[in-house]
């Protein structure tokens, strides 16, 4: 678990330079907030459990991409691509796997952008590739997904067709609505 929550330390640093670096270079921060997370050690044995992995630390670095977590909160749909973008050229961020639930949101209508990266942590006698979740969302998209999942994401709670359709109404609303502010904030802010 330490070892996790050094990446984890690594990648929020990462975000946190691009955060310096990129409001002086834009007068404006496209950062709004990075949040961390570490699953806990009974989630991991719930999950390894569900899927049928041996409980071993060797099945947990092999079969589990979400031990460390880090979220960055973005104002703009652009501004996530632009981060997302910077951080993968970093020559010491390896990408594992890309899910744009953005450009193709998920049923349910939860939108972000994810990330499964590995980078090193140096010890004192080794350097050890360690693997983080990063998920990339605006402020709308992660208000969604907040509440959504307050709602009801992995509880075992029977949502009815219409609620469910509700709800992803609600994300197509958040959806357009980031896009409008978008297009406002390009005619103010960027001269033709
Ligand atoms: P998990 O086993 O849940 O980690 O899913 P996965 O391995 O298929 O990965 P995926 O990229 O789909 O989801 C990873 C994480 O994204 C979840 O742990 C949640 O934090 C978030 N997430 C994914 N889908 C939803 C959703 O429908 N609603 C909410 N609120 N969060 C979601
Ligand atoms: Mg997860």
């Amino acid at each position: 678990m330490a070892y996790y929550r050094c990446a984890m330390m690594e990648v929020e640093t990462k975000f946190r330079v691009l955060s310096e670096n990129l409001s002086l270079e834009d007068d404006r921060n496209p950062i709004e907030a990075i949040k961390t997370r570490m699953k806990s050690p009974e989630s991991i044995v719930k999950k390894l459990k569900l899927r049928g992995f041996p409980l071993t630390v060797e099945s947990i670095e092999e079969n589990l991409n979400d031990v460390a977590g880090v979220r960055v909160i973005c104002g703009f749909p652009s501004d996530i691509y632009r981060l997302a973008e910077a951080f993968l050229r970093q020559d010491d961020v390896t990408l594992i796997v890309k899910k744009d639930y953005i450009a193709n949101p998920k049923r349910n209508g939860y939108r972000s952008l994810h990330l499964i990266v590995t980078v090193p942590i140096y010890l004192h006698d080794e350097k050890r590739m360690m693997r983080v979740e990063v998920q990339f969302r605006t402020i709308a998209m992660d208000w969604w997904a907040s509440l959504e999942h307050q709602i009801r994401y992995k509880k075992d709670v029977e949502i009815s067709v219409d609620t469910a359709k509700e709800l992803r109404d609600c994300a197509e609303q958040a959806s357009i609505l980031d896009y409008r502010m978008e297009e406002i904030y390009k005619a103010v802010r960027i001269p033709n």
